[in-house]
């Protein structure tokens, strides 16, 4: 059928995984069975470099996992050490190219092997202990997407340092509440970033988030010089990257830590306005990356690796860094935006560095797919095999662009559906094996559990859509919020239960449904969160922001579907008696939201709104706002509304 696509022979025929590797590994049986499940595990933990080994594999007291319990070891050895007494010593580690800055300087390309990047870890490690780092320390990271920033996460897990990683793109305001939610002692930075020909200034928006007592756990700052243009040194808190390396003694002999041990933060939104803090542990999550990467991305040393996301997403984590490192993998680096200077940059950039996985989001591939065929057809993208789709649903046609633009008709697709909270990749297809379906990421991987539910834990029929959920625990599973294991608990383990036992099962936020064929379809997100061009936005972080300006009385954000972006941001805003709507109004609630989340989270639309529909308990009915939002009118019950007048103007409003 003209529907399904079956893996090219002369992949599978070559593929880690494919038909007779699948049922020889016993991994057809792995996902039903608890003891084949806890047994794949303890293998895929084996492949890593253990200090010393576990006594317990798995203490599961809900929500609670410990995975390898009294194993300890250090996160870098597995990426890096491990890697120097082989022929990999001198295989690229990393291989990264710069965003020319407006004729400053020419397109920079640099190349880390392995013994290169382990040395600038230990280094950087050893600078970081000089400035009193010590093991569970936290430390924050803000910058952009260069080399450095990889080393600066190693050289955190070589010291057993907790980093949290914050995108560029979040605001001062944003970095401020991350920095105090987690008490971080260093800040690593960059003067500045290039972005599309402009300089993001980096340092500037770390000083602006230190001068507030709420980030007075802040020792130091480190600022990496990328851009060269001035800024500010406070003296003793503030040194350059080259001077504290400089007198470093590099960090060889690696700290060992407990398989628990906190390797990362990472803040991703949720249903409140408060960032949540996910916690990830060393031993399970890479243990989870090192696995999904190997058998999705059909690891072989002669690829050249590209996951486009930045380091400051759960996929720069597990798919830039983690991941390929553990396996010895060459990694593609770009630190600029996708059509920069020319619409055909990652063509172009695929073609020159002969890469040979793509991995990236839907926004990028609809995106292309706008610019025409003609920026992607003018380069011979030959070197390409595999190619992966990640962060939000995939429409059909841009899957099918992808396949037969970019890929030539020959590789295969990864549609890999996952969260920052499962750590890992949970359903894709495996590219040797699984006949895949444009749109659908197909299958749970071996050892994952996923089960679509109705909200009182039955399970769905075929084709009947209901709430995603896990009902085992996976090594890579987040281990808690940082610092609030109730907020843990509720978020992810309070709404569904077995409907036998009473167990509480894991609760993803997606709706989705398994076809007749038994392959998984994402809906997307139930809950109060928006996936915005692949960036996750809480709608109670938007809201927030805009009643924060005086002028506002309330506000209700809502998604609406968006044909690039996937999904767009409206907010319907109530202001205050005294006020008077106005355009400069808008555009200052715009700023607004920027200045306390991040540009990328400003509205698509602001739309003044009399009264919000409530009901009568006086909660927002952010049901009927997303259809207004997105069919321009209500259908339906509105009888539990407060105030049908609410609704009824707002109609009105968008006829006129
Ligand atoms: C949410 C998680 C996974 C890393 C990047 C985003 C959506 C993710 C897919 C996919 C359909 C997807 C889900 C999920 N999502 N991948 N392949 N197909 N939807 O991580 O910010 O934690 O967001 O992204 O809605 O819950 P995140």
């Amino acid at each position: 059928m003209s529907d399904r696509y079956s893996p090219p022979p002369a992949f599978a025929a070559r593929a880690r995984i494919n038909a007779d590797t699948y049922s020889a590994l016993g991994l057809d049986r792995v996902s039903d069975d608890d003891a084949e499940r806890l047994a794949y595990w303890s293998h895929a933990a084996e492949a890593l470099t253990w200090r010393s080994h576990w006594h317990t594999l798995l203490d599961w007291q809900a929500p609670r996992a410990r995975w390898f319990v009294g194993g300890t070891l250090n996160a870098t050895e597995s990426c890096l050490d491990r890697h120097l007494s082989t022929w990999r010593r001198n295989k690229a580690a990393i291989i990264w190219e710069g965003e020319p800055l407006q004729g400053e300087r020419p397109t920079e390309v640099r190349t880390l092997t392995y013994q290169q990047l382990h040395d600038e870890v230990c280094r950087f490690a050893g600078a970081l202990q000089n400035l009193g780092v010590e093991t569970g320390d936290r430390v924050c990271i803000y910058l952009p997407l260069v080399p450095e920033a990889v080393i600066a996460m190693l050289a955190c897990a070589r010291l057993g340092a907790t980093h949290s990683v914050v995108f560029g793109g979040f605001s001062a305001e944003a970095l401020r509440d991350r920095i105090h939610d987690s008490a971080c002692k260093v800040v690593i930075t960059a003067d500045g970033g290039a972005r599309k020909g402009q300089i993001v200034r980096l340092k500037d928006t770390v000083d602006q988030a230190l001068s507030d007592q709420r980030t007075s756990s802040i020792r130091h700052v480190v600022v990496l010089k990328r851009t060269g243009h001035d800024v500010k040194m406070v003296p003793e808190r503030d040194l350059w990257w080259d001077e504290a390396t400089a007198n470093a003694k590099p960090l060889y002999q690696a700290v060992y830590v407990s398989a628990e041990h906190p390797l990362f933060i990472l803040y991703t939104s949720g249903t409140t306005g408060k960032p949540k803090g996910v916690v990830h542990s060393t031993g399970g999550y890479l243990t989870g990356v090192s696995r999904s990467y190997r058998f999705v991305f059909d690891h072989k040393d002669q690829d050249i690796f590209w996951c486009s996301a930045d380091v400051g997403w759960v996929t720069g984590h597990s798919y830039v860094a983690y991941g390929p490192l553990c396996n010895g993998a060459t990694i593609f680096l770009y630190e600029g935006a996708p059509t920069h200077p020319e619409p055909n940059r990652f063509w172009d950039m695929i073609e020159r560095h002969r890469i040979s996985i793509l991995y990236t989001a839907p926004t990028a591939i609809r995106t292309f797919m706008r610019l025409g065929d003609h920026h992607v057809r003018r380069h011979d993208l030959s070197s390409l095999r595999l190619l992966g789709s990640v962060g939000e649903p995939i429409n059909p046609e841009a899957w099918r662009w992808y396949h037969d633009v970019v890929g030539g008709g020959r590789c295969p697709i990864v549609d890999t559906w996952w969260q920052t909270e499962t750590g890992s990749i949970m359903a894709s297809p495996l590219p040797g094996l699984t006949t895949t379906k444009p749109g659908s990421c197909m299958k749970a991987l071996p050892g994952i559990d996923l089960c679509v539910v109705r909200a009182d834990g039955t399970a769905c029929d075929p084709s009947e859509q209901g709430l995603l959920v896990s009902r085992k625990p996976w090594p890579s599973m987040m281990q808690t919020v940082w610092g609030d294991d109730e907020r843990y608990r509720q978020a992810y383990w309070s709404q569904i239960k077995d409907p036998v036992t009473g167990q509480p099962w894991y609760f993803t936020g997606d709706g989705a449904r398994f076809d007749e064929d038994g392959a998984l379809w994402i809906a997307g997100r139930v809950d109060d969160v928006v996936n915005v061009a692949g960036h996750r936005l809480g709608t109670a972080e938007i809201e927030s922001a805009l009643v924060l300006h005086p002028a506002v009385a309330e506000a209700a954000v809502v998604g609406r579907p968006d044909e690039v972006r996937g999904q767009a941001v409206v907010a319907f805003v109530t202001l205050k008696a005294d006020q008077t709507p106005s355009d400069a109004l808008k555009a200052a609630l715009a700023k607004q939201v920027a200045s306390e989340i991040g540009s990328f989270a400003r509205p698509d639309e602001i739309r003044w709104a009399g009264a919000l529909p409530k009901t009568r308990s006086g909660k927002i009915m952010r049901r009927l706002l997303r259809e207004l939002a997105t069919k321009g009118r209500v259908d339906g019950d509105l009888t539990s509304l407060e105030d049908f007048g609410a609704i009824a103007a707002l109609q009105k409003d968008d006829e006129s």
